[in-house]
């Protein structure tokens, strides 16, 4: 993995222009990953450019919707978040994660892989970060393991997330004994259609 981090990335003015973007810097050989996540900082989030994508569902915590499969060497999704809903404690599956807040704050909890999980023990967060509209993230599975959360009761949450290469399955952690189990990456729309299961 480069993390060169010396070269200034041009602002996208567009949300179609960030994803055609993140194509070329995706185009490379080497994942770069300051100037990915410096690119998806750069943009400055305006919903009408994302909202087709948006596909909020009452009924799940938060519904996962395809933007782009970059040639399949990722794929790029709006992750919709109902009010104070969050993900479970995951891995990433050795990939490497992006995360850019579109609508909302976003509370990250980052934790440690459990040292042993047949000893059942309570994971507790080693850190605790909110990131505001037009903030990057980034993990690996090196860095640890995460659970992101809607704060907020008022709001719907939107984020961009880029994973690469594409995963299907994760590993999702019991936060009160560690214990872990497989989790399926379902996909609720792509490019703007609902998937109809
Ligand atoms: C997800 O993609 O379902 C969880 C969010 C994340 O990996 O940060």
């Amino acid at each position: 993995m480069s993390s060169c981090c010396q070269s200034k990335v041009d602002a996208p003015g567009t949300f179609q222009e960030l994803v055609q973007n993140i194509r070329e810097i995706f185009s490379e050989p080497e994942i770069n990953v300051e100037k990915t996540k410096q690119l998806m900082a750069s943009y400055n989030s305006k919903p009408e450019e994302w909202e087709k994508y948006a596909m909020f569902d009452k009924n799940i915590p938060y519904s996962r919707n395809l933007v782009d499969e970059g040639n399949g060497k990722y794929n790029l999704l709006a992750l919709c978040w109902n009010q104070g809903q969050g993900s479970s404690i995951h891995s990433h599956s050795n990939s490497h994660c992006f995360l850019k807040v579109l609508q909302g704050s976003v509370k990250e909890e980052m934790y440690d892989w459990p040292s042993d999980p047949k000893l059942k023990t309570e994971m507790v967060p080693r850190k605790v970060t909110i990131f505001e509209k037009n903030q990057c993230e980034y993990i690996n599975d090196d860095i640890g393991l995460h659970r992101v959360q809607n704060p907020s009761l008022a709001e719907g949450m939107v984020t961009l997330h880029l994973y690469t290469p594409p995963f299907p399955t994760c590993k999702v952690f019991n936060p009160d004994t560690s214990e872990e189990s497989v989790g399926k990456m379902v996909i609720h729309s792509r490019f703007g259609e609902k998937v109809t299961n």
